[in-house]
């Protein structure tokens, strides 16, 4: 990924603009692994780097470097299919450079503050300069307008190079999905003293955005590469991406009322959220079966016509857009489904079985094809008509893979004897609370994790080593 930077075989300084989004990307993916590693042995050994580096601060850091990680590979992500879709050469890209560079440096001055400034009061300056307070989202306001600035500029390359070029139907999508994401987060920056209003505004950010918006960026993006991998038919692509967009957005915008039943939302949250909510793993499914049709149709045709190869042009992309489907399903349908009503959100809210379904949703659904867009980057990048894998590119997916639904069986058992104890027999009690903690289940389930975290950490070692040697060896094998 880095030799990409000198031996580049994008003309398209669009697409150029993407890859410089994804190696940031990978880089913060790394700092949140490190962070959660931190965060994960600081719940097995509660004096560790106290008052050094504490587990807040870590926790912090992990998640809000997830977010800006996949922010960034979505922009990348964007960039990547921009020209290539409209069969436009960008408008004012440029601008955009000079948008990732302000970024960047904006991003670094937040992660430093952070780390620098840990602990101390919270007045009206804290939340213009040091910390908004709000979890997945804590960049302070001077980086909030700064962010939205940006983000004005990379919505203008995209729609100005929309409008001039071609309108795909999977373009469409993209341009008014990505209006309503970026439009989202301002719902998150304003400030009230009223606890309630306050989660009320800062879920439209976090459900809208993972729950609708980037469920439909998720859709868009797999629709793209269905076609440049597997060479999927465009009508068929895009028929699909429509009913999906139908179905993520009829579920998905009232499924926000399951956040509404604990926070001071009137009663009728809990009809809404319930019923909304236990849709929306209808259009995983969806999304689920598409690809893997999609993928047996173009091979069956492929193989009728007698040529023996794989359909597929770039075998970790595949790979990735395939965990992608399964892991969608997996972590925000099944996990989220287990806890969606009423009646069982009542014993499970914020036990660790919410942990469990936070990290199997967010890198099953978003890590997975992210990482699929970046191999597919590095493909046009080192100009390869096929990219297969490699023992590293194996390496790193089934060790992320493992490590991640380890630690996701590991956090469902502690949450689980949470649920039995804390909730059911000690009536979630300020002294159930710590009984449960300190019960072998719990306790055994956050070392597992922990071990799992290693595991995944390795995978990405293997991940990061791939993404920088496979174009060339694949250039060379070619030749
Ligand atoms: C990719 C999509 C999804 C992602 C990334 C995601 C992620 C998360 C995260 C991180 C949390 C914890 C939020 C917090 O800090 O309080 C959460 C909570 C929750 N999610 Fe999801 N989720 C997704 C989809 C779903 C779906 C489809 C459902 C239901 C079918 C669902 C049901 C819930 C519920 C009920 C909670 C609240 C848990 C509690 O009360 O503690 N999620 N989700
Ligand atoms: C080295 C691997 C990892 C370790 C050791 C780790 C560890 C942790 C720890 C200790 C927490 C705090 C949990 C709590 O407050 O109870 C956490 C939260 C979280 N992590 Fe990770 N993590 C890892 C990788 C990941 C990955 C790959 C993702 C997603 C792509 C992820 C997403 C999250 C999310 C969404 C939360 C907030 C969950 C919630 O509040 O419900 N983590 N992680
Ligand atoms: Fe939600």
């Amino acid at each position: 990924m880095l030799t990409s930077i000198k031996t580049n075989h994008l003309t398209n300084e669009g697409q150029k603009l993407g890859m410089m989004y994804f190696r940031v990307a990978i880089i913060l993916f790394g700092a949140q692994l490190i962070m959660g590693l931190i965060a994960a042995i600081q719940f097995l050994a509660p004096g560790f780097l106290f008052e050094l580096f504490d587990f807040s601060v870590a926790r912090m850091v992990h998640i809000n470097a997830l977010v800006v990680w996949m922010l960034y590979a979505m922009i990348g992500s964007t960039y990547m299919m921009l020209t290539d879709e409209t069969g436009h050469e960008g408008v004012a890209i440029g601008l955009g450079k000079l948008g990732f560079w302000v970024l960047t440096a904006a991003v670094t001055v937040v992660v430093l503050v952070y780390i620098l400034v840990q602990v101390g009061p919270g007045e009206e300056s804290t939340l213009w300069l040091i910390n908004e307070g709000r979890e997945y989202i804590e960049a302070p306001r001077w980086a909030d307008i700064g962010i939205v600035v940006v983000v004005l500029i990379f919505y203008f390359n995209v729609f100005a190079t929309y409008m001039k070029g071609e309108k795909t139907g999977i373009m469409t999508v993209m341009v008014a999905n990505l209006l309503a994401l970026a439009g989202l987060y301002l719902a998150g920056m304003f400030y009230t003293d009223n606890i309630s209003m306050d989660q009320f505004w800062w879920w439209w950010v976090i459900h809208l955005w993972v729950e609708a918006t980037w469920e439909v960026f998720v859709g868009t993006l797999a629709a793209y590469a269905l076609i440049k991998i597997i060479g999927a038919k465009r009508e068929v692509v895009e028929m699909w991406l429509w009913i999906e967009v139908l179905m993520l957005f009829g579920s998905g915008i009232l499924g926000m009322g399951h956040h509404y039943f604990w926070i001071g939302t009137p009663e009728y949250w809990w009809e809404i959220g319930a019923l909304f909510s236990a849709l929306e793993p209808v259009p995983l499914i969806a999304m689920f079966v598409h690809v893997l049709y999609d993928w047996g149709k173009e091979q069956g045709i492929h193989e009728a016509k007698g040529e023996a190869k794989s359909v597929i042009a770039n075998g970790p992309a595949m790979s990735w857009l395939v965990l992608n489907a399964f892991g969608n399903f997996l972590g925000a349908g099944i996990w989220g489904f287990f806890h969606t009503l009423p009646q069982v959100n009542i014993y499970t809210h914020g036990t660790q079985f919410t942990a469990a379904h936070g990290h199997l949703s967010f890198f099953g659904a978003y890590a997975t094809i992210l990482i699929g867009m970046m191999y597919y980057g590095l493909q046009r990048t080192y100009g390869l008509e096929r990219m297969k894998s490699t023992f590293k590119s194996k390496m790193g997916i089934f060790l992320i893979a493992f490590g991640v639904m380890g630690m996701t069986i590991a956090l469902t058992i502690s949450g689980y004897e949470q649920v039995l104890v804390e909730r059911a027999e000690l009536g979630a009690t300020w002294n159930g609370f710590f009984i449960a903690q300190n019960l072998p289940w719990y306790i055994q389930g956050q070392l597992w994790r922990a071990i799992m975290g290693v595991v995944t950490f390795v995978g990405f070692i293997y991940l990061v080593w791939d993404l920088l040697t496979i174009g060339k060896v694949s250039k060379e094998a070619a030749a």
